[in-house]
């Protein structure tokens, strides 16, 4: 016996074939486990990703390989850590390399493995290497133990002797065993954010991917829900959360196999960007975030919120500025004058800042609607004489902080810019020239733009320093693709466009650290966890008609805690109260952009004590955890609550829709509380000289009994709302 195992052993050899030691890498939250191991080949298979386990006396009984069908014919098929195209899986890879030599296959070895603590977490860093061509692979996990949540990238490099094309290049890729998927997917237009989409996933690939080119979103929305073994419930199953941090065209795709196991491949879109990559540069994918969670999509949602707010979201653990925006007031029509006045009245009204939307700026086209003046950020000398200092000013006698719209990534063609650097845009050399909002997007690719973007706001801020919030806006997606910079390497386009727009708010980060943003883009057509790195909110749609964001808000804040999701009050949707509208936008980051002068004076009061109400209680609201209690898409209500991290404090909102006559009205349940501690329920955001007519107000109950009983708050009149404090 010991001689034939002598002699397998001499033949392993000759061959190269000589097994190297099993190689076992865990990469672990406190409750999810993601196990990789070596193969006797010394590739690196995924051979768990699921609940934590307990014993890692067990991991010697992983099995790399997918279980052989009848016939055995799998071969040495198993779930690849970083799965290649040319090899024996044939299902869709996470990389795909034309090699120098016109080679399509890449085969990874794996090298080296290192852990590291990092901020709130883990990193595990491992290599892996081609053995034929000088490619390199470092897969990137960190893993936040307390939060549940993963983050993950892959760093692509080579050194062979000419460029190399990439045309796979996916963040990571994951694998789940279970009897059924449900993937919720969330489509969007303007004005129609977050909508859910779900459907059982079945033998097949299913993409979500966009080809905006300056934005992840608009029509699909760069983040997933997945409900394992059965659709997504809010509280109960496993789900998983995933969202890809890239503020271009991305893609997700969720392919089931043969076998029933289905990859989760998330990344960049490779649509129209097959990547030249030079020899020593490296490609670095953008980071895909995940969570999981066997209570539901609820404590998935606030794994993320949690997270986002510690090591994510710009100044997460920071406090926001209520404003008056004055857009859907006034737009482009205003002066110096009136603009101070509205300082004023945000003043009186009690927010902490006044924001001038787009329209200040151009003087030899000036900005009068949105035909031309995008590209010269100088204000208009005949609507602003004193400029943006008089505004500052004005702002400052006001006693409010000052914030102002740019949308520095693009032109009009009627504008100064465009006459002088027609190179530095993105446009069709040969062709007609079609225009998405009268607009071009400038060509970030090239390092000159860069710049020119970057002193944009440089300029503002050298010449203003007390301008304290910009709200950045990207009205268009990349259109008549073709790049003046990018010369014969037009596939890097679409890439290189995304990495050219963080290097500029790197370059405003590191300089202006404090300085407060707002990601806009038509809308919600930005909002990933890429751009929120610079941005301390997100605008989530140009919808503020109160019931419809009730369903927006809904979606969002499942990926997005409501301190990263402005919401303002304005006049869409005018039949509904003042403080329906009010209530809405409460539950999230509060503003106003409507003009406060036709609103009468017992709801401009009502305003007024709704706005310090939101200051006085937005540390629970925006720092508390978030239980999303009745979900508008399954009845005529929406209710949520905030409980304190401490849970000394909550609040509760709770809104009637459109209720149907008769309709039996349960108790709204709340969640999170403390069950051994006495709450005082108090109704507040009421309309001046009106009682509360709720039984609960001014009741104490334990939270045992206001999370089991519940409180009866929701009424069959379309509109309503009550905003609950309990203390
Ligand atoms: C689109 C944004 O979503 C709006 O809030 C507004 O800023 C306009 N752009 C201005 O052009």
């Amino acid at each position: 016996m010991k001689k034939i195992l002598t002699f397998i052993a001499a033949l392993m050899l000759c061959f190269g074939l000589q097994a190297a030691e099993k190689k076992t890498i865990r990469i672990s939250t406190n409750d999810i486990d993601l196990i990789l191991q070596t193969s006797p080949a010394n590739r690196l298979y995924q051979v768990y990703f699921g609940e934590k386990l307990s014993s890692s006396a067990d991991f010697s009984k992983f099995d790399w390989k997918v279980k052989p069908g009848s016939d055995g014919s799998y071969g040495e098929r198993g779930h690849e850590a970083y799965a290649c195209s040319g090899t024996e899986d044939s299902f869709e890879p996470a990389l795909a390399i034309t090699h120098a030599d016109g080679n399509l296959t890449t085969y990874l070895y794996y090298k080296s493995v290192q852990q590291k603590a990092v901020n709130g977490g883990t990193e595990t860093i491992i290599r892996l290497a081609d053995d034929q061509y000088a490619d390199e692979v470092t897969l990137h996990y960190v893993a936040y133990q307390k939060e549940n949540v993963i983050k993950t990238w892959s760093e692509i490099k080579h050194n062979e002797k000419k460029p190399v094309t990439l045309w796979r290049y996916a963040s990571g890729i994951f694998y789940l065993n279970a009897s059924k998927y449900y993937l919720t997917n969330y489509h969007s237009d303007w004005a129609r954010e977050g909508q859910p989409a779900t459907q059982q996933l079945q033998f097949g690939k299913k993409i979500i991917d966009t080809k905006l080119g300056t934005r992840a979103a608009e029509q699909s929305e760069p983040f997933f829900e997945l409900g394992i073994d059965g659709p997504a419930r809010e509280n109960e199953g496993t789900v998983m959360l995933g969202t890809v941090n890239w503020t271009g065209n991305f893609s997700c795709t969720f392919e089931v196999d043969n076998v029933n196991c289905l990859r989760v491949i998330p990344g960049i879109n490779p649509y129209a960007s097959d990547y030249i990559l030079k020899a020593g540069e490296t490609f670095k994918t953008p980071e895909f975030v995940f969570t999981m969670s066997n209570n539901g999509t609820s404590q998935a949602s606030r794994n993320l919120h949690d997270w986002a707010r510690k090591y994510q979201l710009w100044n997460g653990e920071g406090t926001r500025m209520t404003l008056l925006n004055n857009w859907e007031n006034t737009g482009f029509d205003f002066n110096q004058e009136s603009l101070a006045q509205l300082m004023k009245d945000a003043k009186d009204l009690g927010v902490e800042m006044f924001l001038l939307d787009d329209g200040w700026f151009g003087n030899k086209y000036p900005r009068k609607n949105d035909h031309a003046g995008l590209g010269d950020w100088e204000p208009t000398h005949t609507k602003l004489p004193g400029g943006i200092p008089a505004l500052v000013k004005a702002a400052q006698n006001a006693g409010v902080k000052f914030g102002l719209w740019i949308e520095p990534e693009m032109v009009n063609p009627k504008s100064e810019l465009y006459e002088k650097h027609h190179d530095w845009v993105i446009e069709q050399p040969n062709r007609k020239t079609y225009y998405y909002r009268n607009q071009l997007v400038l060509d970030l690719s090239n390092p000159e733009v860069q710049n020119y973007v970057f002193s944009i706001v440089d300029k503002l801020m050298t010449q203003n320093p007390n301008i304290t919030y910009f709200k950045w806006d990207c009205n268009s997606p990349i259109t008549n693709i073709f790049s003046p910079y990018e010369k014969e390497k037009q596939g890097n386009l679409y890439i290189d466009y995304v990495r050219g727009l963080y290097k500029v708010l790197d370059r405003i980060h590191n300089k202006y650290p404090k300085l407060e943003m707002m990601l806009c883009s038509g809308g919600g057509a930005r909002c990933d966890y890429a751009a929120l790195k610079y941005f301390g909110e997100l605008w989530p749609s140009d919808d503020t008609d109160p019931y419809e964001r009730l369903y927006i808000q809904w979606s969002m804040s499942k990926f997005f805690p409501v301190k990263a999701l402005a919401a303002h009050v304005t006049n869409w949707n005018k039949n509904t109260s003042v403080k329906f509208r009010t209530d809405v936008a409460s539950m999230c980051k509060l503003g106003f952009d409507i003009d406060l002068k036709t609103m009468s004076p017992d709801d401009y009061k009502y305003t007024q004590g709704a706005v310090a109400n939101w200051r006085r209680l937005q540390d629970v609201i925006l720092n508390g955890e978030q239980y999303r209690l009745i979900s508008p898409y399954e009845g005529n209500h929406m209710a949520v609550n905030y409980v304190s991290q401490d849970k000394q404090k909550a609040v509760v909102f709770a809104y009637d829709l459109h209720p149907r006559f008769q309709e039996p009205l349960l108790n709204v349940r709340l969640q999170g509380l403390d069950p051994n501690k006495t709450y005082t329920v108090k109704e507040i955001n009421l309309m001046p000289g009106k009682a509360s007519t709720l039984d609960c107000d001014g009741q104490q109950y334990t939270g045992d009994f206001l999370m089991k009983v519940g409180l009866n708050i929701l009424t069959a009149n379309e509109g309503t709302s009550h905003v609950l404090e309990l203390q």
